[in-house]
């Protein structure tokens, strides 16, 4: 099992959902947290909430769109920091919008948050990983990464290049004490779905009502955890959404049928 106490452990979109309750519970077993995401009252009322673990809690804005900042923002990490033990980029954005409607800004800002800064963010820390040879990169990519679903083009596009990305840095630093786990989560109680994206690159502002059944976030984060500790390399994560996976694989022309009957929401 890998150890996470004393360990420094920097997520993203940390002020919300999964990003949230990995902090909390990261915290719980005794790691010091870097958390990062655009709205800094929500990361500081994260730290507030998991002060009582008695971990170190450091907040560093971060929007991944706006990657000239990195190098200021990698240098002030490194400052503060031995070592950067697990870095769980988790921060996203979803799509609500049908593919021939969304508009190319749309499209751009889907990749520029889930690929774009999402890479270029790993990139940074990989190398410090590789100078301190050792260190664990989480990616959390999404079923929508594995097969395409409608009103999601953008964001699934954006997740399968994530899961192209890092399957070919985990074979490039194989060898070299640094693993990376991808995990694809089905659906899973969080406010995702509000800020989805309209083709107009408006809010949806609307919880689906799939997303109210999905996986409680506490349980995704327990999974997402043990899969860490395990040093899994690939996890699939939710209800019975999560069957449609494994029938794409392993029946594509009964997921090809399933996948035109769902009512996208
Ligand atoms: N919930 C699900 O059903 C589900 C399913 C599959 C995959 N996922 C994935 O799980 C991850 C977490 O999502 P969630 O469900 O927890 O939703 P969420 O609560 O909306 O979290 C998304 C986080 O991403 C951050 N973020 C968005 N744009 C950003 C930007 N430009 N720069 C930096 N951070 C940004 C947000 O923080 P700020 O607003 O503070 O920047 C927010 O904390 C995402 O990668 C998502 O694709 C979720």
């Amino acid at each position: 099992m890998l150890v996470l106490k004393n360990k420094t452990c920097w997520i993203t979109g940390a002020g919300s959902g999964i990003g949230e309750a990995l902090a909390h519970q990261f915290a719980a077993k005794g790691a010091n947290l870097i958390l990062s995401g655009r709205n800094v009252n929500r990361l500081e009322m994260v730290k507030n909430k998991i002060e009582h673990h008695q971990t170190r809690v450091q907040i560093v804005p971060i929007d991944l769109t706006k990657t000239e900042n990195l190098p200021a923002l990698i240098s002030e990490v490194k400052q503060q920091n031995n070592s950067i033990d697990y870095l769980i980029n988790n921060a996203g954005v979803t799509q609500r919008a049908l593919a021939c409607e969304t508009s190319e800004a749309v499209l751009r800002r889907l990749m520029e948050v889930n690929f774009f800064g999402t890479v270029a963010l790993t990139k940074a820390v990989a190398n410090i990983m590789l100078q301190q040879q050792s260190g664990h990169i989480t990616i959390i990519s999404s079923l929508a990464g594995k097969f395409g679903f409608p009103l999601r083009s953008g964001y699934s596009a954006a997740k399968h290049a994530l899961q192209g990305y890092f399957e070919t840095l985990r074979a490039e630093v194989a060898g070299k004490n640094i693993n990376v786990l991808i995990v694809s989560p089905g659906r899973i109680q969080t406010a995702i779905s509000q800020n989805a994206l309209l083709k107009d690159g408006t809010a949806h502002q609307q919880s689906d009502p799939g997303q109210a059944k999905g996986m409680s976030v506490d349980i995704c984060a327990k999974k997402i955890i043990k899969a860490i500790q395990k040093n899994q390399k690939d996890v699939v994560i939710g209800g019975s959404e999560v069957l449609m996976f494994y029938i794409r694989k392993w029946c594509p022309p009964l997921f090809f049928w399933l996948v035109r009957k769902v009512k996208a929401t």
